[in-house]
């Protein structure tokens, strides 16, 4: 029996048809193929060779797109996350499989010692992982996983035992991450906010002594070519950052590298939005979540709008400084349903302009400005274009009526996903496929989009703008 025809829990009429006679497979197919050759039995890899453990913002978009072939594998892709969560409410950015090779991922568990040095923050000694964090899309994931079963879901009391650990995840990120004391929260490290070598980090990382390149080894360089990853100048630098984070038993408050960043904020309001929705669920009021995330937005506009760039900045907290760089970071909250008007109509203008080029020059979004002198069409995130990112701001499209614009998006992500073998990301004016191929949530956001057809977008972000109870 086909495989992929095994992978729904789903009452037959909605499973995915896979006839292996009918050639060539729909993109359909062919991503529900890449997420079960990724699928480890509790979690999926974004990347078999690559990426061979669990990272976390890459399983909270896998699980959004999971969610249409398997809702209880969509649970447990966030269950076992969840579970490596440390005492002081952190979601690692890595969970790590003790049967992958050390030598497969660097840095390895042995880098970061979690049980060791994690040990004050509250680091779990059953399972090995990396002491930073990603963007908080988890409660989002939940919510969408939720409603794509509502009845297995709370047979299983899948919100009722997430609830609590996502709301302990923002409580940490709320509570000891808001460096910059404006109410917003800061990364750490470039890989925090998951855009690692973003030309919006050449200026606070130029302040980091990087570690000699003989003390570690890359093994990211075993499965990409190097002219489409970081340099290992910039490697030395993450290095320094996680060893001296890792040696201070990843306390927070000290290290030289402090940023707030609009992309991980705006993740954090959407999933305050969705935990106001998972506590009503649950029978509270969800007030409180409402109101934070409220919050949250006037200061992320008070604080990141940049009117002149016409978009959200980074602001370098050491330096006390908005970065002068325009990162596709810099879009990400016109996913917010709470932003005011003319800041939607801007950011709708700025992404369709000169700089990111969209519905001209380019047909997904560039990670990084058009016409920056550090734009690079190749290089990790100094240019090409990611699926989550474009995901992301077709959703906020959407969510704000552009409708046209929304199709126009959806239609180049799922052509340019299919076509690319599920790349993990794309030159953004000729899609050539960069980095690796067979990548976990270019694969699953494409499921989600053919999920959820431009007529009815109720399983999108516009299910935490209110009205639908799944
Ligand atoms: N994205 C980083 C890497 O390339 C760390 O998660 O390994």
């Amino acid at each position: 029996m086909d495989r992929t025809a095994q992978l729904t829990t789903r009452p037959a009429g909605r499973e995915i048809a896979y006839d292996p006679s009918a050639a060539p497979p729909s993109v359909q197919v062919r991503a529900a193929q890449v997420l079960e050759a990724n699928w480890t039995g509790r979690s999926t890899v974004p990347s078999r060779g690559l990426y061979p453990h669990q990272w976390s913002w890459d399983s909270a978009f896998i699980a959004i797109g999971l969610r249409h072939l398997s809702p209880l594998r969509a649970q447990t892709e966030l269950e076992t996350l969840l579970a490596a969560q440390w005492g002081d409410g952190r979601i690692p950015h890595i969970v790590f499989n003790p049967s992958v090779p050390l030598d497969a991922y660097f840095p390895s568990p042995d880098f970061w010692r979690s049980s060791a040095a994690g040990r004050a923050a509250g680091a779990p000694g059953t399972v090995q992982t990396s002491g930073i964090v990603q963007p908080p899309v988890h409660a989002l994931a939940a919510w969408l996983v939720h409603l794509a079963d509502p009845g297995l879901s709370r047979a299983r009391g899948f919100l009722r035992r997430a609830h609590p650990r996502l709301a302990a995840w923002h409580r940490y990120l709320l509570g000891r991450r808001d460096l910059g004391g404006a109410g917003l929260v800061s990364v750490v490290h470039p890989w925090e906010q998951g855009m690692d070598n973003s030309p919006c980090w050449d200026r606070p990382l130029s302040r980091v002594a990087p570690a000699p390149a003989r003390s570690f080894r890359r093994a990211d360089l075993d499965h990409g070519t190097p002219e489409d990853r970081p340099t290992d100048l910039d490697y030395g630098r993450y290095v320094r950052l996680a060893a001296d984070y890792r040696d201070g038993g990843y306390a927070d408050g000290r290290g030289e590298f402090a940023v707030e960043d609009p992309a991980f904020n705006a993740l954090l309001i959407a999933s305050e939005h969705a935990l106001a929705r998972i506590a009503q669920e649950l029978g509270a009021s969800g007030r409180e979540h409402a109101a934070r995330a409220e919050r949250l937005t006037a200061a992320l506009v008070q604080r990141l709008w940049d009117p002149a760039a016409g978009m959200f900045l980074c602001r370098d907290v050491r330096a006390g400084e908005p970065i002068p760089e325009r990162g596709v970071s810099g879009l990400i909250p016109l996913l917010l349903p709470g932003l005011p008007r003319d800041l939607v109509a801007t950011l709708v203008r700025t992404l369709c302009g000169p700089h990111f080029g969209l519905g001209g020059t380019t047909r997904l979004v560039p990670s990084y400005d058009l016409l920056g002198a550090a734009f690079d069409a190749h290089r990790y995130w100094r240019g090409p274009a990611w699926f989550n990112t474009s995901w992301l701001l077709e959703r906020g499209l959407r969510l704000h009526g552009e409708r046209g614009r929304a199709d126009a998006l959806r239609r180049g992500i799922l052509h340019t996903a299919g076509a690319s073998g599920f790349a993990e990301y794309v030159d953004p004016y000729t899609a050539r496929a960069c980095g690796t191929t067979g990548f976990g949530w270019t694969a699953a956001l494409a499921l989600d989009l053919l999920h959820d057809r431009p007529s009815g977008d109720r399983n999108g972000l516009t299910a935490i703008k209110g009205g639908d109870r799944g």
